[in-house]
This record gives structure tokens, C-alpha cells and sequence, in this order.
């Protein structure tokens, strides 16, 4: 086992699920009443979890850490901009921008985003569809014909998509070499749309910084420039949870 003790669950709703106590009085047509509130998105969370993966979901100190940031961002939540996993010292956070979550392999990255993915499938605002990055390549490397090429970029047109595991890929080779993910960055940057994406360190020591400048390297400098804009930076923290 390479993870650290559960909490207990009355942590966990402390953590992640507290209910906002109302102080002062808002007039009725004021009330917008929102579409998940934190309890039940975390109850949800946790059985969608356990329908998806066959196992119950493990929560840790550093798990919750993990999932904490991602809930207050679904649910534009203020308490987003003080959760210990956001960095706030390289760009400025906010709802309007994605994310771009960076973390060590086997933290729960693709899963919990699959997670949220299923969950919000039926709500038109909070829709994502997800994509890995080397099966972009691939689909990519199939198109047989300009038009096979519009429908695969069509398809990606969409206002929020999850790519997961970006830095991983190869340029396409398709007629040439085409940089597919670096592509899709920059057209999405262009169209203002939502987009949130998952990368691994790029070294030992863990740092954003360097991670960043890897991905600087791989996708040149103007997307590097637009991954300060687009995205809110998140580090997911912990060790491996495969068994
Ligand atoms: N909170 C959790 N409780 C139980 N199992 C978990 C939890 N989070 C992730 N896992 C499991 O840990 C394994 C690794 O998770 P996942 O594939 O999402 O990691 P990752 O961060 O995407 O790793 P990589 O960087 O290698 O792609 C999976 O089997 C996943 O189901
Ligand atoms: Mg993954």
C-alpha cells in the first residue's frame, strides 16, 4: 500500500462538502438555485466512482487535496482560490479559464476527471467530452482525406473538452508531421473555449516550473504563452494509487 490512512468520512464532508450557512436575507427571485450543491455532487462523485472502477473511492488526506480543488472550480466556488493545490504565483486564477492539471503518474488524474465527465454528461454547461492525446494522434493519422481532416477538427470544436495526458505524444505523421495537441491548444485559445487538460511532471523534482517549460519546448513558444491565459494551474499530489 503507497497511500496513508482514510479519513474519516466526517473529515471528508467537513472538507469538501460543507453546506454555505445563509446570513443575511436575499429576496426569493434573488435566489438562484444551483444545480449541484457540493454534498450531493460529492455523493455522486463517490458512487459514480465506485459503478465506473468496480472499487470504492480511496480518500486521503492528499486524495481529498486532489479532489477539493476540482470541486470548488466545477462548482465556481470562492473557496477555489485558496485550495492549497491551485498555483497562484505564475498566473491568475479564475472561473473563466480551464485546467491544466499536472501531477505525478497514478494520482487519480484520468480517473477523477472520467468521474466527472460521466456526472456531468447530462448538463449541457458543465458537458465535457474527453480525449487522450496519443489517440488524437492516431485518429489524426487516419485521415485519409481533407475532409476526414475538417470532421476530425469539427469534433473537437466543442465549448469544453478533456484532453488527457498531453507531453506524451508524437507529432502526427500524416503527409508530413503535424503537431495535433498544439494545434488544438492554439485553436481553442482562439475560439475562447474552456479546456482541461492533464499533463505528468516532466521531472523527478516535481516543478511547475520546469513542467511548463517542457511543454514550452514541445509546443513552442506561442502556445506556452497562451497556457498562462487559458488555463488554471493545478498540481495533484500523492503517490501512485495503482495496486
Ligand atoms: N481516490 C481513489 N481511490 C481509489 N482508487 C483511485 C483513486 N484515484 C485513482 N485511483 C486509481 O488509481 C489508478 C491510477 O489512477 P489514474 O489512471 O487516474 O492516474 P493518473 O494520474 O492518470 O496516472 P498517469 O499519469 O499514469 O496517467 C487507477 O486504477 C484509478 O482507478
Ligand atoms: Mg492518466
Amino acid at each position: 500500500m503507497r497511500h496513508s490512512q482514510p479519513q474519516s468520512i466526517g473529515k471528508i464532508t467537513r472538507t469538501i462538502c460543507t453546506p454555505k450557512v445563509e446570513t443575511g436575507k436575499t429576496s426569493p427571485e434573488k435566489q438562484v438555485k444551483p444545480i449541484f450543491v457540493k454534498q450531493e455532487l460529492w455523493n455522486r462523485f463517490c458512487s459514480e466512482f465506485q459503478k465506473l472502477y468496480g472499487k470504492p473511492l480511496i480518500k486521503t488526506k492528499e486524495i481529498l487535496g486532489n479532489l477539493e480543488v476540482l470541486f470548488h472550480y466545477f462548482l465556481k466556488d470562492p473557496a477555489f482560490f485558496k485550495c492549497k493545490n491551485l498555483i497562484t504565483t505564475l498566473n491568475e486564477p479564475s472561473f473563466d479559464k480551464g485546467l491544466l492539471i499536472i501531477g505525478d503518474v497514478g494520482v487519480g488524474k484520468t480517473d477523477n476527471m472520467k468521474c466527472f465527465e460521466n456526472i456531468f454528461q447530462p448538463i449541457n454547461s458543465f458537458r465535457f467530452k474527453s480525449y487522450n492525446a496519443k489517440s488524437l494522434v492516431r485518429e489524426y493519422e487516419k485521415c485519409a482525406s481533407p475532409m476526414d481532416k475538417d470532421y476530425f477538427f469539427k469534433d473537437k470544436d466543442r465549448k469544453q473538452i478533456f484532453i488527457d495526458d498531453i507531453g506524451s505524444e508524437n507529432n502526427a505523421s500524416n503527409y508530413g508531421l503535424f503537431d495535433v495537441i498544439g494545434n488544438i491548444i492554439s485553436d481553442r485559445y482562439d475560439k475562447n473555449q474552456v479546456t482541461y487538460i492533464t499533463t505528468n511532471f516532466a521531472t523527478s523534482a516535481n516543478s511547475v516550473e520546469e513542467t511548463l517549460s517542457a511543454l514550452g519546448e514541445k509546443y513552442g513558444h506561442r502556445v506556452y504563452d497562451r497556457l498562462f491565459e487559458m488555463f488554471n494551474i493545478v498540481t495533484f499530489t500523492g503517490q501512485s494509487l495503482r495496486k
